[in-house]
């Protein structure tokens, strides 16, 4: 998959520079003669599977922009109107192999920053109506036309209709209009308000990206602080004298509280990045690959590795890679870390990156025990599989 083409002008750094979660970007033709890998009877048998996330949006149903969640039969397409609907359907990337190599198109965007790759389909005029989204997204034209509708000066808190379920802007006026076509991205950076009608039936992937909430990344490092500290430590009182007021807190104890906490909470950099990788890799609830249930040990993940030929990567597990302390490199899979010499940096690299890992290229780094090791433990952790499994 060939990366996207910058319009004239925009350089790969200009873009991360200016560009990147600060302004919209028209890109036409930014992936000239892409062809959707899926077509739109493939997506609506999608969100009729029930591990896959999938909503119908309709103009004018039971309700003003009536929000239905997945998944659907048949019956559900059948009574859907001629015009002004939209099929929308989550993590394409996660289950089709040939949309997740679309995701190599953006790769000047740090992959562990992805979301997923939805993909909506929209009978004539349909669209989800004009929001505002909180993330970075890539909206590339897959068949046929739609006009996006953009607004930068909408402000956070703009009103939104209360009738329906879905975010609507009640107001929106259009400051910048395009149709996009076939292998077009409209890039949105968040906070920008956008509409985007379908000039007859269309297609368009939206390659999104994710932006935890503060709170959602508080909680998690809160819960890692909490994991670590021993399941029998108590508050216990500092010295103290007797107290004239029976009922004050008194300045020592507020003094110990604030040392207590401060003991607790104390964390080193590595001790956060660890965290920060572990938490960016968490897959969804709902899309975790499983452990196996008979781990092999690394001489038999090895063997089969070299029979084989080849080892995939899990379609829901997110990896990255880190150097966070001296020496080694931190391997993040699905939300666990694993830690290799920094003189693997090779192995580490293909296996962060490459959906797809050949014996052969790996070969000379499996000399290595601490590779060999991680290999297997990946395999036992359902990040890699063999074809077969
Ligand atoms: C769509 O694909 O219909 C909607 C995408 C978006 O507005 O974020
Ligand atoms: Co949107």
């Amino acid at each position: 998959m060939p990366r996207i083409q910058l319009p004239e002008g925009v350089t790969a750094e200009s873009f991360l520079h200016l560009i990147w979660q600060r302004r919209p970007l028209l890109m036409q033709g930014a992936l000239a003669g892409f062809r959707c890998p899926i077509g739109p009877d493939e997506l609506a048998g999608l969100a009729c599977e029930p591990d896959v996330e999938s909503r119908i949006v309709e103009e004018n149903g039971e309700r003003p922009w009536q929000l239905r969640h997945g998944p659907f039969d048949a019956g559900d397409f059948a009574r859907l109107p001629e015009s002004r609907w939209t099929l929308l359907v989550q993590d394409v990337d996660k289950h089709v192999p040939e949309v997740a190599r679309l995701l190599d198109a953006f790769r000047l965007i740090p992959d562990w920053r992805v979301d997923d790759v939805m993909i909506s389909y929209a009978a004539d005029q349909g669209s989800v109506g004009p929001h505002v989204d909180e993330y970075d997204v890539f909206l590339l034209q897959a068949q046929g036309r739609r006009r996006w509708c953009i607004d930068t000066r909408v402000p956070p808190d703009a009103p939104l209709r209360t009738d329906t379920d879905l975010k609507v802007l009640t107001e929106f006026s259009t400051e910048h209009e395009w149709v996009l076509e076939p292998g077009d991205i409209l890039y949105l950076p968040p906070g920008v308000a956008h509409w985007g009608v379908a000039e007859g039936p269309c297609m368009t992937c939206s390659v999104g990206y994710r932006a935890p909430a503060w709170r959602e990344m508080l909680t998690s490092w809160c819960e890692h602080l909490i994991e670590r500290i021993p399941a029998d430590g108590h508050y216990r009182d500092p010295a103290t004298s007797p107290q004239a007021a029976s009922a004050e807190i008194a300045a020592p104890t507020l003094q110990a509280v604030d040392e207590l906490l401060e003991r607790l909470q104390h964390a080193d950099a590595a001790e956060r990045h660890r965290w920060f990788g572990r938490f960016v890799t968490e897959p969804k609830p709902h899309l975790a690959a499983e452990p196996v249930d008979h781990p092999l040990d690394p001489d038999s993940v090895h063997e089969a590795f070299r029979v084989h030929g080849r080892i995939l990567r899990h379609p829901y597990c997110r990896t990255a890679f880190a150097a966070i302390e001296p020496d080694r490199l931190t391997l993040f899979a699905n939300g666990q870390a694993f830690d290799l010499p920094d003189v693997c940096r090779g192995f580490v690299n293909a296996v962060a990156h490459e959906r797809e890992l050949h014996f052969g290229y790996l070969e000379e780094w499996l000399a290595h025990p601490a590779c060999r090791d991680a290999l297997a433990r990946l395999h036992n952790a359902g990040v890699l599989v063999f074809p077969d499994e």
